[in-house]
């Protein structure tokens, strides 16, 4: 893809987002740009406002200052927000919600659903599209992801790795624009990351457009187009997986990268 002008292609844009709980400011005026088919994976320490950020694309947090704009619609500018009543911004916000699906660290899936009432919830119960096609969307969704034949289980009945790709097909079967993650192998056991990471590679090779929050560092190697180091509520620097491992610039990247390569290194 062509990255000559870098706002021609850009599938959504974040500007200086700012937000604070109480009195911590966790997010200090974040940018990204997401182009249409990229995959951008976003590392940082804990607590650096990885989660915020999702949240705040996908519409669950409303920021305190900043601007998103998705595909070209109208700029969602938060400060203005602030002087507005609550139901213009919750109307701005919600906006945001149907233009990207989420795929969080625990699946979150309905415990007394099976399966395809999962999968179906959002696009049958939420955007009121007819059941018949949810019902035939999801099921080619289950057996595209290997689960075809478990439609009717009861998400307690599945592995931990199999509850993950139903997530995943939950949040495909909503027709999002792009896609967000957030570190969604990290409550895995060891030997279950690999079949979800392996589908996430496949829907980036497809083209769809992401934003993963990860610290499987070969994953994003191989799948990132491009990665986002944060810390303290900031991008402190970003560039091409090879470059960002391979030659990083800032010394705050540097001991990360250590630090979650040679985890045993700093208990020393
Ligand atoms: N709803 C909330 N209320 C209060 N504090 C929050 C809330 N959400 C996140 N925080 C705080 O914001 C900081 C950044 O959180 P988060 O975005 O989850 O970081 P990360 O995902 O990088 O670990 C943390 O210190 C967290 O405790
Ligand atoms: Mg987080």
């Amino acid at each position: 893809m062509s990255r000559t002008d870098p706002s021609a292609d850009a599938l959504l844009t974040a500007r200086g987002l700012h937000k604070s709980f109480g009195a911590t400011e966790v997010l200090r005026g974040f940018d990204l740009t997401l182009h249409r088919g990229e995959v951008v994976v976003l590392i940082g320490p804990s607590g650096s406002g990885k989660t915020t950020v999702l949240r705040a694309l996908n519409g669950l947090e409303t920021p305190d200052a900043g601007t998103i704009m998705v595909d070209g619609g109208p700029e969602i500018d938060f400060a203005l927000a602030a002087s507005e009543k609550p139901r213009a911004r919750q109307q701005k916000r919600l906006a945001l919600r149907d233009r990207s699906a989420m795929v969080f660290q625990h699946h979150n899936l309905f415990p007394h659903l099976t399966v395809l009432e999962n999968v179906i919830e959002g696009p049958w119960r939420v955007q009121g599209r007819p059941k018949a096609e949810a019902v035939s969307e999801a099921l080619a969704l289950l057996d595209r992801v290997g689960l075809g034949d478990k439609a009717d289980a009861r998400p307690h009945q599945l592995s931990g790795g199999q509850q993950q790709r139903v997530g995943i097909v939950r949040a495909l079967a909503l027709k999002p624009d792009l896609l967000l993650f957030d570190e969604p192998t990290s409550a895995l056991d060891p030997e279950l990351v690999g079949e979800v990471l392996l589908v996430i590679k496949e829907l980036a090779d497809e083209g769809w457009t992401m934003a993963v929050v990860t610290h499987e560092l070969s994953f994003a190697r191989e799948a990132a187009d491009h990665v986002l180091f944060m810390d303290g509520g900031v991008v402190v620097e970003q560039g091409p997986p090879a470059r960002l491992f391979g030659a990083p610039q800032h010394e705050r990247t540097q001991r990360f990268l250590t630090r979650i390569l040679r985890p045993l290194d700093g208990d020393a």
